[in-house]
């Protein structure tokens, strides 16, 4: 059976894999790890199945999220990585996330670097992957389809991994806050408390609070970081694709 899963707090993630797996023309189940009792659950996949999985890039690593992979166990299940990235760079990412996908058991037989929006600006990875991304996509998917063999793919990254320091930010709660509950609900990390203040020691900074909420009253000022983005970052990067 074939699988999709991705954790995406604000939908790029979700939107890239999608189109891969379109591409493919095969059924995929999804399985959406975004929220916390979603990755508590146990999963475990045959020799024959094939998952295509996508996460975003944080800080040129995995997102340091405590247990994000430790539901998923495999049996030699081959895998396809997609470390979606907001076009400044996945650093160690896809080295960190094979090696941690081969200690549970999957064999990672193709990743791809893919350029989606970046959640601290509205003009790095704008409306990607989009049509000029596509005819890649495509030849992609048809190579992953074509391969028999599970040979490991070989991906870029280097050992020990960027350094990743988490800022102690979250967003905080404005004035006018009608208590919906919905950003409790859609937190990916759990980290609003009852009274709708943040925990800072798990907030990822992810921003789906932000988007979600429907007053406008949660807020992070992320200016300085999308000035220096902006700055260095803006030029369009190609998706990069191993097989
Ligand atoms: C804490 C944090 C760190 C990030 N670090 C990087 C990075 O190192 N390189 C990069 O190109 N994009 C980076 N991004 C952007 C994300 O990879 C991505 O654009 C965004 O989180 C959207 O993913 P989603 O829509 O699937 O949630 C970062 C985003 C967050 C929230």
């Amino acid at each position: 059976m074939n699988y999709r899963l991705f954790f995406s707090p604000t939908g790029g993630t979700k939107r890239a894999t999608g189109l891969l797996c379109e591409a493919m023309g095969q059924d995929f189940a999804v399985i959406d790890l975004t929220l916390p009792k979603e990755r508590a659950k146990s999963r475990e996949f045959a020799t024959g199945d094939l998952l295509v999985f996508g996460l975003p890039v944080y800080g040129g690593r995995l997102p340091q999220i405590p247990g994000l992979l430790d539901g998923l166990k495999g049996n030699g299940t081959p895998c396809v990585l997609c470390a979606c990235y907001g076009n400044r760079n996945y650093d160690d990412m896809l080295l960190e996330w094979k090696t941690e996908m081969e200690k549970r058991g999957f064999v990672c037989v193709a990743a791809a670097a893919l350029v989606i929006p970046h959640v601290y600006s509205e003009r790095l990875g704008k409306g990607r992957p989009d049509e000029a991304d596509l005819p890649a996509i495509r030849e992609f998917a048809r190579r992953i389809k074509d391969k028999k063999d599970k040979t490991p793919v070989r991906v870029p990254g280097n050992f020990p991994y960027k350094k990743w320091e988490k800022p102690l930010l979250t967003p905080a709660k404005e004035e006018g806050c009608i208590k919906c509950g919905l950003c409790r609900q859609a937190c990916p990390t759990a980290a609003i408390n009852e009274d709708f203040t943040g925990d800072a020691a798990s907030c990822i900074q992810c921003m789906k609070c932000v988007r979600i909420c429907p007053v406008g009253c949660r807020r992070l000022d992320m200016s300085a970081i999308r000035k220096y983005l902006e700055e260095n970052y803006l030029p369009r990067r190609e998706n990069e694709f191993f097989i």
